[in-house]
């Protein structure tokens, strides 16, 4: 539980007490917490220097256990990210502790030179992202997460934020359901398994969650789509989830990849490139993940989360590079490679979308090209789109959450890379460079939105190492990003 309170932090009877402190200067207005810092500053050990950190207990004067002084660095260099990192730290080592309850006392905003908005706000972000753990197949369980963790404000900042803090943590908690998704293991996810799962999710919530099936997705015509499905022993599906409030002023389509496992089907994968590829459904795991968190935030906005569902396995049924697939538009796609499956099962999803909800806007997020991660590494996002303002307000929702987005180029003259000599269209590019962004340009080819951008996830969506505040396996990135779009 997050909690925002006023009061005196330094009367609060907790186990820790967190002090964020820097290296070079006073952030304190209360008197007996910068004496308290400056008595703390003589030690050698502890100058605030940024991951510094010194567990003082028993503080005369302080009702907590433990006071923990955390180094925040330079001034200057605070930031909503250098804040989500120190509070995200903590909470990890707290876990690690075994403690159950701590607070965080917040630094004056005025003297940060930083909105409160944004203080208060990103200690909370990083100290719940930081209070999660996956261990749901460990047999010895060994750390719990903390059960509450608050935030000591000023009492007019505390009244003029109310509910930032419920808004946090749902917000957070939204990633920390695309997290567990995208780190449960692909036989425990598979097609069939998946859209149970997200049924869950929305059970008792103002959503209505709907699954199309492989009988009515024949019937559509979603060629593409199915044609991926077909060397597994698993269907495909779309799940859909509709937030449709009464005063919604427009509305706002997610399409997210859900491909439960990427084995790169007969063009299969190496080894290496397999390992991971549980994670191939995080696209879809941010749609419904975002989708789960506005229906609880309840803007005064349509928004469905479309989410195609299949898994890309070789065998005597499976697609071959050569075929030739009919897509729910209608336009052939010859299979220049089997491994580029995530356009296919988009192109009808896009299809679909567009056909029967006429979205004032849509957005897809999926995991789709290795080619992403070469060009801006594990840690940043790629957007595409023809629409400057939309990619740019989606880049700025990246700056705000720290989750970072690159806008990337559409150049139209691409486009002949994906001719074919027998379709209408080629899945694979027939040169060697530039993979990102002609697989966002055969996106393209099947929506007619303007206000249509691609997020391309491959590089953020997992991680084998741990993060500042994350836990090695799926990250939830692209939840806190869908959300500050959609809500600011
Ligand atoms: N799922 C992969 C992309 C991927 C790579 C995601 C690394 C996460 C991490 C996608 O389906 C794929 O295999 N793409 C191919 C496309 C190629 C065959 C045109 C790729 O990127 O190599
Ligand atoms: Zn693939
Ligand atoms: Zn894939």
């Amino acid at each position: 539980m997050l909690i925002m309170k006023a009061g005196n932090p330094l009367k609060s009877k907790i186990e820790a007490l967190i002090v964020p402190v820097c290296e070079d200067k006073n952030i304190y207005v209360d008197k007996e917490i910068i004496d308290i810092i400056t008595s703390v500053k003589k030690l050698k050990e502890f100058s605030g220097k940024a991951s510094d950190e010194i567990i003082l207990y028993d503080l005369p004067g302080v009702s907590a256990k433990r006071v923990i002084f955390a180094g925040l660095g330079k001034i200057g260099e605070v930031n909503a990210e250098t804040l989500r990192i120190l509070a995200g730290q903590i909470v990890k080592k707290c876990i690690g502790k075994e403690l159950k309850r701590i607070a965080f006392i917040t630094p004056d905003s005025k003297k940060l030179k930083i909105d409160f908005q944004v203080v208060g706000k990103s200690i909370l972000e990083g100290a719940c992202l930081g209070n999660f753990i996956f261990d749901k197949y460990i047999s010895d369980k060994k750390s719990k997460i903390l059960e509450k963790i608050e935030l000591f404000v000023d009492a007019k900042d505390l009244k003029k934020n109310k509910g930032l803090d419920l808004q946090v943590e749902t917000i957070c908690s939204g990633a920390h359901l695309a997290r567990e998704w995208v780190s449960n293991p692909s036989n425990a996810k598979t097609p069939e398994k998946y859209v149970e799962t997200l049924k869950d999710v929305f059970k008792n919530s103002d959503i209505k969650y709907s699954v199309l099936k492989e009988d009515k997705l024949k019937k559509m015509g979603c060629g593409a789509l199915l044609s991926v499905a077909k060397g597994s022993s698993s269907s495909a599906f779309i799940a859909i989830a509709d937030y449709n409030p009464k005063n919604a002023k427009k509305t706002i389509a997610l399409v997210g990849k859900g491909v439960t496992f990427d084995a790169g089907g007969l063009d299969l994968k190496s080894a290496e490139g397999m390992r991971t590829m549980k994670c191939d459904m995080a696209g879809s795991a941010t749609g419904g993940a975002t989708l789960h968190a506005i229906g609880i935030l309840k803007p005064d906005i349509r928004v469905i989360g479309i989410m195609p569902i299949v898994e890309n396995m070789p065998s005597g049924d499976a697609l071959r590079p050569g075929d030739i697939v009919q897509s729910l538009c209608g336009k052939t796609i010859e299979i220049g490679n089997t491994d580029a499956e995530g356009r296919l099962i988009l192109a009808d999803a896009l299809s679909y979308t567009e056909k029967n909800y006429k979205p004032d806007v849509i957005i897809d997020v999926a995991t789709l090209t290795g080619a992403c991660v070469v060009a801006l590494g594990e840690k940043i996002a790629g957007v595409f789109s023809y629409n400057e303002k939309l990619a740019q307000k989606i880049v700025k929702s990246g700056t705000n959450t720290g989750e970072r987005c690159w806008q990337m180029p559409m150049p139209d003259d691409y486009k002949k890379l994906l001719k074919s000599e027998f379709a209408d269209i080629s899945n694979m590019a027939s040169g060697k460079w530039g993979g990102s962004i002609t697989a966002a340009l055969f996106l393209s080819e099947f929506v007619n939105n303007k206000n249509w951008a691609h997020i391309d996830i491959a590089g953020p969506a997992f991680s084998m190492k741990p993060g500042e505040y994350c836990t090695p396996g799926g990250t939830g990135f692209g939840v806190r990003l869908l959300c500050d779009y959609l809500i600011g």
